[in-house]
């Protein structure tokens, strides 16, 4: 049932802050470390492991990216996240020290599950993150990470997104903790970080009735762009398939840093621009990335940390997120996102939780 709400959707996006915690909170011990029962890769394995790839599809591919962030930036092992059907047709360098990590919340998807058969072919270890207990893709693993999200219903996937991104910096936090590339200090910071998340994600909901009037604003563009740097350029991938998914808008994301080379020749008047904004150490460049859209008639629309006041004088509206670590960012960042396609979904008609075209998991290639 929709518990009150009008599509579930909207009650899948309220329901983040608890399988944020639930996801957290079964794999910590009393010492506030993370213990990772259900993985049994040793420190030996991870020793030997000197390349990781993350494979998925759609929502969890975008998860992905974040992950080769957070495993790169902590455990300082090479990752690249690819799409699983172009994966398992491009004949990739794997072996026996590959370590496959796939993302799937329904553990169906059939490309997610062909890139696993194809890589454990070639000698890789598998790890599967995903949401169903005894899904195939679970079956088919060497470890299992299960998210704790609770059964997903609407097609465009919210709560599954935020667990999947809480389990990959979990596990890329514990190898890093096991290989010794992090401090123990840094460690225990990061994980405290981790846990207080979930309340500021119940922040953001709660301050939706803004987002809702930033939808008002812009439900009848036929064009949208998503803008950002670092990770907040996968989190725009994220916000335009988002809108594009239940609310037919078209929405593109790009790299700010491209814009230059061609993207922004599609700057019109009033064309809505989501401008990410939520590092510190981009933040100067994505407002020069907003003055030049603005100046060529975007109606800009800010993401930033509260404090970063100086985003006003770039941006038409801006919609604010708690203060948060750079590499954390996305698990905020992501829900005015979910929550602005979702008003625009519901103020364009659309049937959000049954989007046309779609199915909740595709299971044929
Ligand atoms: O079940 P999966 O996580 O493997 O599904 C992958 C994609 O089909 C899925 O994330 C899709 O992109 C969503 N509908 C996006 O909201």
């Amino acid at each position: 049932s929709k518990g009150g709400f009008d599509h579930f959707m909207i009650k899948e996006i309220n329901e983040q802050p608890h399988g944020i915690k639930e996801t957290l909170s079964r794999r910590l011990d009393e010492s506030g470390k993370i213990k990772l029962d259900d993985i049994k890769l040793t420190k030996e394995d991870l020793e030997k492991i000197n390349k990781v790839y993350i494979v998925a599809c759609g929502t969890a591919y975008h998860a992905g990216l974040v992950g080769k962030y957070a495993i790169e930036k902590f455990a300082k092992i090479p990752v690249e996240t690819d799409i699983a059907s172009e994966f398992r047709y491009r004949d990739p360098f794997v072996d026996e020290n590959t370590l496959l990590i796939v993302v799937s919340q329904s553990g169906e998807t059939a490309d997610t599950l062909a890139a696993l058969k194809e890589a454990r072919a070639k000698g890789a270890r598998i790890l599967a993150i995903t949401n169903v207990v005894g899904s195939s893709i679970a079956r088919e693993a060497d470890d299992v990470f299960y998210t704790w999200a609770g059964p997903e219903v609407a097609v465009a996937s919210t709560k599954a997104y935020t667990t999947q991104l809480v389990s990959l910096y979990m596990i890329a936090l514990d190898f890093a903790f096991k290989k010794g590339t992090i401090t123990e200090e840094a460690y225990r910071q990061t994980i405290k970080e981790l846990e207080l998340t979930s309340d500021k994600v119940q922040e953001i909901i709660d301050n939706s009735d803004k987002i809702e009037k930033v939808a008002e604003g812009i439900k009848d563009a036929q064009n949208a762009f998503y803008l950002g740097r670092g990770l907040d350029y996968y989190l725009a991938m994220e916000g335009a398939l988002k809108i594009k998914e239940i609310s037919y808008m078209h929405a593109e994301a790009f790299a700010a840093g491209e814009l230059k080379h061609g993207t922004i020749a599609l700057i019109e008047e009033n064309t809505p621009v989501i401008a990410i904004a939520s590092q510190d150490y981009l933040f100067e460049k994505m407002i020069s990335n907003m003055k030049e859209v603005k100046a060529r008639g975007a109606f800009v629309i800010a993401l930033a940390k509260e404090g970063n006041k100086e985003v006003e004088k770039a941006a038409d509206k801006v919609i604010y997120i708690p203060k948060v670590s750079d590499i954390l960012s996305s698990i905020l960042t992501v829900v005015p996102l979910q929550i602005l396609s979702y008003y625009v979904a519901v103020k364009r008609g659309c049937d959000v939780d049954k989007p046309r075209n779609l199915a909740k998991s595709v299971t044929v290639e």
